[in-house]
Order: C-alpha cells, then structure tokens, then sequence
C-alpha cells in the first residue's frame, strides 16, 4: 500500500531530496515550508505549526505513515530555537495521533553534527523544558553577548533536538506505539544553508577545522535523504532514540574511539 508522508523544510537542500527520493519509490510526499511548497506555514510560530499540522493531515486523507522534519536555519538568531527545535517537536507532537493509527508510523528527524559542538546547558535545557519563551529570552541573551555567545544558538538546538529523541522515543506514545524516532546528523551537506561558509578556500578551511571529514568530505543532500528515508521506512523496526551521524567522519575525528566511559 502506497505510504504518505510529511516532510517538512521541502522546498529546498535535505528537505527537497527527501521528497524526490520518495516520491521516485513510489510513496505520496505532503511538503511543509514557509513557502514554495504544498502546505506554505511557519514553523516558527506555535500558531503556524498547528496551521501546517492540520492542513498536512487533511491533504493526506487522514493517513500519515511517516514525518520527516528537516526544517531548520542555521542563523545566530533566537527564531533559530522556534525552528529547528520548537518547529519539529510540537509539529510531530501535533501529529502524532494521527501518526500512530499507520501499520508502520515512522519518523526522522535531521539533527546535525553540531549537537557535539560546544552549546550553551541552560538554553538546551529550556528547550527541553518544553520553555519556548524562556528559551527565546536565553537565545536573545546570546545573540546580544556577541557573536561567540550567539554561535552556540544552533548547536544548542541540535543537543536540544538529539536528547528529547532519546527521551521520547522510548515512551508508550512512541515505542509503546511502534514508532521509531530518530534523527540523522550530518556533516556540511552542500544546501542553500551553508553556501556562504563554503563559497571561497579561506571559508572552507575554517569549516574543515571545525567539521573534519576524511571519508568523502562535503555531503550532498541526497546522500542524507537515503539515511532518512530508511530510518522513516517500513523496514526500520527497532533503531529508536538514535542520531546516527552521516558526517564523513567527523564525530569519529572529535571525539575519538572511546565514547562510552
Ligand atoms: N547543510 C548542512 O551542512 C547541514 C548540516 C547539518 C544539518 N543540517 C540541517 O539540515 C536541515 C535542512 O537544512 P538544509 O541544509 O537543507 O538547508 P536549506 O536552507 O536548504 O533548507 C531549509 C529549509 O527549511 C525551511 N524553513 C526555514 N525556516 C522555516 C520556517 N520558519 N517554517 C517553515 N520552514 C522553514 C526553509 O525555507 C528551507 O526550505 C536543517 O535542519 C539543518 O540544520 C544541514
């Protein structure tokens, strides 16, 4: 049976690829964007994730088998805390019980490698705190410290966004209701987003110090949309609570080969 899917950040980089994978294997893609795409919201605001949430639901007939979330912005702003954690979470959350009626609900979310980058505990803990306003005023904090403060903003997400994943995920709304929630965490994909961080030899060593790649270097967004296409697919039955790094060796070259103590 043909299996609908919402995926969110569509319109353009990650986002795209993983509608064009999909719909190439044959499933029925809803996209979710600020523009340019079939449900035009912004998952910025708490308003406009309950506006997108209802109206993917009502185009997909009331069947949701799988939600991809790869809205994000990499911006040092606070609106990048509304997006990238408060833009997946409360989406997905709102989505859920209509999620959990699939055979085989699956969802994935794109995270980044930049959940292992230095951050600031007590933005990553209003966010998990579910505390959108007081995450806000933290990442406004941030923004007005200067540049080094504010550059800890989308790290922050993303370790925000990695532990409410392992949280969750083993929970009976998810586990207790067969859905695998994952997320992937990728290196410097070559998108829209990081066009500018990558655009002259200067930029691109700056990066490649902070984001070593020795397999294969820069990504592109269909080699992440494989990942999360698989993670979102009927045949992914027991990985949870994971962000699997697809970082050419990245994570590997940072924090060595002992993780576990
Ligand atoms: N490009 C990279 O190197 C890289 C690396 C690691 C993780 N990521 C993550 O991958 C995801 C996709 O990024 P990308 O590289 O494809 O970037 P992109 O800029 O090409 O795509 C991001 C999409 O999110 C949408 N978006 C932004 N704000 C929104 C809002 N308020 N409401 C609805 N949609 C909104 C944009 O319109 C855009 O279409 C992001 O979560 C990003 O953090 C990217």
């Amino acid at each position: 049976m043909t299996r609908n899917y919402v995926v969110t950040g569509a319109a353009s980089g990650i986002g795209a690829a993983t509608v064009a994978l999909l719909k190439e294997r044959g499933a029925n893609v809803i996209g979710v964007d600020i523009h340019n795409t079939d449900v035009n919201s912004d998952l910025s605001t708490p308003g406009g994730r309950q506006d997108a949430a209802r109206k993917a639901i009502e185009l997909c007939g009331g069947k949701i088998d799988g939600i991809v979330a790869c809205a994000g912005l990499a911006t040092p702003i606070a609106k990048t805390v509304s997006v990238n954690f408060f833009g997946a979470t409360e989406f997905l959350n709102a989505l859920l019980p209509t999620l959990s009626k699939s055979e085989a609900p699956r969802v994935s979310i794109t995270s980044s490698m930049a959940s292992l980058l230095p951050n600031s505990p007590a933005l990553v803990d209003a966010m998990l705190a579910n505390d959108e306003a007081g995450a806000i005023r933290i990442a406004q904090k941030l923004v007005d410290e200067g540049d080094a403060s504010a550059s800890l903003i989308y790290g922050s997400t993303k370790r925000a966004l990695g532990r409410w994943i392992r949280r969750e995920s083993i929970k009976p709304e998810w586990a207790g209701a067969g859905i695998p929630l994952n997320a992937v965490g990728p290196g410097i994909v070559e998108t829209p987003m990081v066009a500018d961080m990558i655009a002259s030899a200067e930029a691109r060593a700056a990066i490649d110090k902070m984001v070593p790649m020795p397999l294969n270097y820069y990504l592109k967004a269909r080699q992440v949309a494989y990942l999360l296409v698989w993670l979102a697919s009927a045949e992914n039955t027991h990985t949870t609570g994971q962000t699997i790094y697809i970082d050419g060796g990245s994570d590997a070259a940072l924090r060595g080969d002992n993780i576990w103590d």
